[in-house]
C-alpha cells in the first residue's frame, strides 16, 4: 500500500528519535520535563534559520539579495590566502592568537562602535574586552564558565552556579547549563506577550542567590524584540536584588534589526552595566554563515572576564586561523574603517534580517491558510495574524489549537510533533549547516539517503527548522 505523507513524517520522526537517544536532545527534554513540571501543558512550533541558498534569486522585494550576500560569501571565502598571510608568519601552525588576532579583534571592535554606538578595545597590557569564539554558542559557553569562576571567586567553589533564565528561551543555553552542572532557575512568563519583566522576578524565593542571567534582546523562540526600558528596567531589578550577578545578554539578532542602535543604547547610561553585563555576538544569522562558527563576546566586565579568558587561552585556544581569516574578510570594512563599505555590510545584514522576517510572514500565512485548524484562534505571540509582518528574529510561535492538543495526546506526542507530523511543517534540509558526522542528522537530514525524504525536504525547503518540542506557549489563565 501507498504510504501516506503522514507515514513519511512518522518515519522520520522516529528515526530522529533513535538517532538522537543519546544525545543533547535528551538533555533538552529535561528541560521539557522541567517545563511540565511547572505547568505547562504544551509545547509550540518554533520556526527559523535560513541561509544564503534558500534566498529566492527572484525575491519581488529585494531582487539583488541573493546576489550581493553570495558575493560577501565568496570573496570572504576566496581570499583566505591573501588574510592568512597577514595574520601571521604560521598560518597553518598551531600558535595562533586564542583572543582573536589584533585585526580580528580590531573589526569587531570597529563593528560594534560603527553600527551600535559601543566601544569595545582589546589594548596591549590590558585584559580584553573582545574575544573571539566558535560561534554565539561557544561564545555562551565561555559566558556560563565565567558567570561560574565569578561565582567561586566570590563564595568559593563548593556550591554550582545558579542562572536565572524567563523562559520561553533558546535552548541551547539551558543545555549548556546542564552539562556545566549549574542549577537554573526558570522564570516563567508573566503575561501574554511573555516578554521578561521586572515583576516577574517576584516569583524568585528570597535566599535565591542568582549569579547569572540568560536574556536576549531578540528572543528566540518567540521572535519578539524586548522594548529597551523593559530590558533596562529587568536588569536593574536584576541588580538590585543580586549585585553581583553577570548578565548574559545574547544578542545576535541586534545588528539585523531596523532599530539596531536604541535596543542597546541604554547600555552606556549607567556605569554599573559596565561591570556586569556581557554581550554574544555572532555572524551567523547577520552574515548567514552559522557552518563558519563565527563568534565573539565583547564585555568589560572585570569579573566575568577571569573564567573566560582562562578557557579561551588555555582550553579552548581560539579559534583556527583559518576561521578567523574568513571572519576578518567578512568584516574588513570594520577593521579598515571604510565608513561607505561599513554601511553597505549594515545595510546588508538589515536586507539579510528583512529577508529572514518575510520568510517567516510567508510561512505562518501559508500555514494559517492551509492549516488553520491546528492553530489557535487567539495568537498572543502573533501581534498581527493578518500580515504576520513585524520586527524580530525570524522564529514564531504559533499557539495551536484544542483539537491539535487533543490529537497530541491521543499520539502520545507533543503538539508540536503532531503539528509536524500532520503538516509537513517542520525542518530544514540543513546542507551546508554542519558537516561534523554526530550532528549531520539533525532535523530533516536523518535518513538522507532516502529518495522520500529527499522528495520532502524539497518539499520542505519554503519551510525552516522545527525544534522539537522546547517552548511552552502562555499557560492557561
Ligand atoms: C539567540 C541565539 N543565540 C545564539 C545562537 C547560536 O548562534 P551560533 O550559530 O553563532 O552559535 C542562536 C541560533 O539559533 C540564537 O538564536
Amino acid at each position: 500500500m501507498e504510504r501516506s505523507a503522514k507515514d513519511v513524517r512518522m518515519e522520520t520522526f522516529e528515526s530522529f528519535k533513535e538517532v538522537f537517544a543519546s544525545a543533547p536532545i535528551r538533555l533538552m527534554s529535561r528541560t521539557v520535563s522541567a517545563m511540565r513540571a511547572m505547568g505547562y501543558g504544551d509545547l509550540a512550533s518554533a520556526i527559523g534559520d535560513l541561509d544564503w541558498q534558500t534566498v529566492p534569486e527572484d525575491d519581488p522585494e529585494d531582487p539583488n539579495l541573493h546576489h550581493d550576500w553570495q558575493n560577501l560569501l565568496d570573496a570572504a571565502f576566496g581570499h583566505v590566502d591573501g588574510w592568512l598571510n597577514q595574520l601571521g608568519a604560521h598560518p597553518l601552525g598551531y600558535n595562533l592568537d586564542s583572543i582573536g588576532f589584533p585585526a580580528v579583534t580590531g573589526a569587531w571592535s570597529g563593528l560594534w562602535s560603527n553600527q551600535l554606538g559601543i566601544d569595545f578595545r582589546n589594548e596591549p597590557y590590558s585584559p580584553p574586552q573582545i574575544v573571539v569564539f566558535h560561534g554565539g554558542n561557544q561564545a555562551l559557553q565561555a559566558s556560563l564558565l565565567g558567570v561560574a569562576e565569578a561565582r567561586r571567586n566570590r563564595v568559593g567553589g563548593n556550591s554550582p552556579a545558579t542562572m536565572l533564565v524567563p523562559v520561553p528561551t533558546f535552548s541551547c543555553p539551558l543545555d549548556q547549563m546542564a552539562l556545566q552542572g549549574m542549577q537554573v532557575v526558570l522564570l516563567p512568563p508573566g503575561r501574554d506577550d511573555m516578554d521578561p519583566h521586572p515583576a516577574d522576578l517576584d516569583q524568585v524565593p528570597d535566599g535565591v542567590d542568582i549569579d547569572g542571567v540568560y536574556l536576549m534582546p531578540v528572543n528566540n523562540p518567540t521572535g519578539r524584540t524586548l522594548p529597551p526600558a523593559q530590558m533596562r528596567a529587568f536588569v536593574d531589578a536584576v541588580l538590585a536584588r543580586w549585585p553581583h550577578a553577570g548578565i548574559i545578554l545574547d544578542s545576535v539578532y541586534v545588528r539585523m534589526h531596523p532599530r539596531y542602535r536604541e535596543l542597546l543604547a541604554w547600555y552606556l547610561e549607567d556605569p554599573r552595566y559596565q561591570e556586569s553585563v556581557l554581550f554574544i555576538d555572532s555572524l551567523s544569522k547577520s552574515h548567514g554563515v552559522t557552518g563558519l562558527r563565527a563568534g565573539a563576546i565583547p564585555t568589560r566586565s572585570s569579573a566575568l572576564r577571569n573564567g573566560i579568558t582562562r578557557y579561551a587561552q588555555n582550553i579552548m585556544a581560539g579559534p583556527s586561523n583559518a576561521m578567523q581569516a574568513v571572519m576578518l574578510s567578512l568584516l574588513a570594512p570594520f577593521a579598515l574603517g571604510d565608513s561607505e563599505l561599513a554601511e553597505h555590510r549594515i545595510r546588508l545584514s538589515l536586507r539579510i534580517g528583512r529577508h529572514l522576517q518575510r520568510r517567516r510572514r510567508l510561512l505562518m500565512r501559508d500555514a494559517f491558510d492551509r492549516f488553520g485548524q491546528f492553530m489557535a484562534e487567539e495568537q498572543p505571540l502573533l501581534p498581527d495574524p493578518a500580515t504576520f509582518d513585524w520586527e524580530g528574529s525570524m522564529y514564531a510561535v504559533p499557539k495551536l489549537s484544542s483539537m491539535c492538543r487533543e490529537m497530541a495526546d491521543k499520539g502520545g506526542f507533543s503538539p508540536t510533533v503532531t503539528f509536524y507530523l500532520e503538516t509537513g511543517i517542520g525542518g530544514v534540509p540543513l546542507e551546508g549547516f554542519c558537516r561534523n558526522p554526530n550532528l549531520e542528522r539533525h532535523g530533516l537530514v536523518v535518513n538522507r539517503d532516502s529518495e522520500r525524504l529527499k522528495a520532502f525536504q524539497q518539499e520542505a525547503r519554503k519551510y525552516v527548522r522545527l525544534s522539537f518540542g522546547m517552548t511552552p506557549p502562555p499557560r492557561e489563565r
